[in-house]
């Protein structure tokens, strides 16, 4: 592995700057090459990314587990896909233990300073600009990844944080190949990342997005992720990185002359020592003879899949209409309801309960719902058919955040049936639009993900020390105590429709996997009009709309464009299938250890 020369933090941030940019090389000879579908033996993996698939080979060709894998190809995400992961953000990672035939969770998510109230993301009684908050010291949520990276490794990994970052220190190193999404991704965020003196140096080299096929590096981070391992979590939770991370939350590096109103946080020092990842029982329903294991809150991904699942299959028939109507109704319950459990009373027997779900789902008829559709009342006492409205007024101030595509997922399996799902997120994509200075990452900005209010009843208002609501989804389908396939998505809210959609494609409309991820998505979040892809318009929409649907496309960046999923299915006797998207956000990378 290539050893970088230690050089202090000022110079390392200059040597990104004036490093030339090489052109990409051409891969050697049987060199993995970047693939949407593989299929083989011994293990396998599906990331957004070459390199990220690449460093989860790795790691499981020299004997690593899945969890191994996954912290190896998150870290490595941090590297090239620096706008959507990274060491300061957070995630939930889904495990099934093939020895014990049993699914575990982690829960990496960002926690709110604890000087964080109700009322924080407000100013005089009216929610905070949301580009402001955006782009803001105010909403970085205390890092929650590397908490994670090192339980997931000690619980149920083989190797040291140390070892599992070291695929990541050699890209971080070497450098990566610029590509048009890396490429548009920093462009999009151009106009933010120069008014932060070390995000510009960082990203803006020369003053521009680095150009396609040139090689990125990023020796800063390279430097950080060996200390990190060196110097272990602690380092970053009650260390010198630590230090770092919260002086630069309260006094963002600034450019001199920016007009841009950036809000410092409120983070400290003893919210660093406070935050702890989190083991959560993980959700579960069953869904045709199958267990489908997801996220439990903070995350509003496994509730809700699991309602729409339960929906579903209360329904004599399923096809795209009833798909966008259990959506629909999962929503107005997501919202209404799922919060961080460890602060708010989560009804999550009741949501994941065939009763309610029988109870909802008689709700929906021929034609489409009229918007918004009212939450339901999971109090354990159903009727399957009660009559109620289907629609109603929403609670005051509960309203979508934007959002967008933000978040990546990956998969990994390994030669023992060890199987992970796991999202990791800095939030917007480019986070808060903040690198800590000479360290080589971004700072998130997780902490918009929660209601600004004023809000009445809602579960996802701030307050101290809480984890705002997530759609990551990340979810493991097992059948007899045997994995049968896993799957996730970016996407912000999305998140929860794409893994949805993919599940009602692959298993309702008879699919396989790899159609089911490419088939074009819409996505219906108790909104007025269902957000989708064009091909999906042209090809479902005027038979949706003689339902009394309609369509609006879905914003991106890039416009359009919805989730950018990864998953696995197993096929019997060893055999893997690993996919990844043939065309958004550029296709992904599916490799198996033997093809
Ligand atoms: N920040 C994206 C999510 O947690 O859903």
């Amino acid at each position: 592995m290539k050893r970088l020369t230690v050089v202090p933090i000022g110079l390392a941030v200059a040597v990104a700057l004036v490093t030339p940019p090489a052109v990409a090389e051409t891969p050697r000879w049987g060199e993995p090459v970047k693939r949407p579908v593989a299929e083989g033996y011994g293990g396998a993996v599906s990331t957004v990314d070459l390199d990220a698939s690449k460093a989860a080979l790795t790691v499981l060709e020299q004997g690593g587990n899945a969890v191994d894998a996954a912290v190896a190809a998150a870290a490595t995400l941090g590297v090239t896909e620096p706008y959507s992961a990274g060491l300061a953000g957070g995630g939930f990672l889904v495990y099934y233990d093939a020895r014990h035939r049993k699914v575990h969770t982690i829960d990496g998510r960002e926690t709110a300073p604890r000087a964080m109230t109700s009322t924080s993301l407000q100013e005089n009684g009216a929610p905070i600009p949301f580009d402001q908050a955006v782009t803001s010291g105010l909403s970085v949520g205390v890092p929650g990844s590397v908490a994670q990276w090192d339980l997931a490794l000690r619980r149920f990994g083989t190797i040291s944080l140390r070892e599992a970052l070291r695929p990541a220190i050699e890209v971080a190193s070497k450098g990566f190949t610029v590509d048009q999404t890396f490429h548009d991704q920093t462009a999009q965020n151009a106009d933010r990342f120069k008014d932060f003196t070390s995000t510009a140096a960082l990203f803006l080299p020369g003053g521009a997005p680095p150009a396609v096929g040139t090689v990125f590096r990023n020796p800063d981070l390279a430097r950080t992720y060996r200390d990190l391992g060196l110097r272990g979590a602690r380092w970053l939770y009650d260390g010198r990185l630590g230090e770092e991370i919260v002086a630069t939350v309260k006094r963002p590096p600034v450019t001199p002359g920016s007009t841009r109103t950036v809000r410092p946080g409120l983070m400290e020092r003893s919210d660093l020592r406070a935050y702890r990842a989190v083991e959560r029982p993980a959700t579960r329903v069953s869904y045709r003879g199958m267990d489908v294991y997801g996220m439990a809150p903070p995350s509003s991904g496994g509730s809700t899949v699991g309602e729409a699942l339960n929906i579903l299959e209360a329904l004599p028939t399923v096809g795209l209409h009833e798909y966008l109507e259990a959506s629909r109704l999962a929503f107005a319950d997501r919202n209404a309801y799922v919060g961080d459990p460890d602060q708010v009373r989560v009804p999550l027997r009741e949501l994941l309960s065939d009763g309610f779900a029988k109870e909802r789902a008689c709700l929906i008829g021929d034609r489409a719902m009229a918007h918004p559709a009212a939450a339901g009342v999971p109090d354990g006492s159903y009727d399957p058919c009660p009559g109620a409205p289907a629609a109603g007024p929403q609670p005051k101030g509960v309203s979508e955040q934007p959002e967008g595509p933000e978040t990546t997922h990956l998969v990994v399996a390994d030669k023992w049936g060890n199987v992970v799902a796991y999202n990791i997120t800095i939030e917007q994509t480019g986070g808060s639009g903040i690198v800590v200075p000479g360290r080589g990452f971004l700072l998130n900005n997780e902490l918009t993900d929660f209601t600004f209010g004023p809000a009445e009843n809602d579960p996802n208002l701030p307050g101290p020390g809480k984890r705002p609501r997530s759609s990551m989804a990340p979810t493991i389908v097992v059948k007899d105590g045997r994995p049968l396939l896993a799957v996730g998505s970016p996407g912000g809210a999305s998140i929860i429709t794409t893994v949805l959609q993919i599940l009602v494609n692959r298993y309702e409309l008879g699919m396989r996997l790899p159609e089911a991820l490419a088939a074009p998505r819409a996505s219906q979040r108790n909104a007025a009009a269902t957000q989708a892809e064009p091909a999906f318009i042209d090809a479902h929409g005027p038979a949706l709309t003689a339902l009394g649907h309609t369509f609006t496309v879905a914003p991106g960046p890039p416009t359009g464009e919805l989730g950018a999923a990864t998953a696995l299915e197993f096929l019997g006797r060893g055999r893997i299938q690993a996919v990844a998207e043939p065309t958004r956000r550029g296709g992904g990378s599916a490799l198996v250890v033997r093809p």
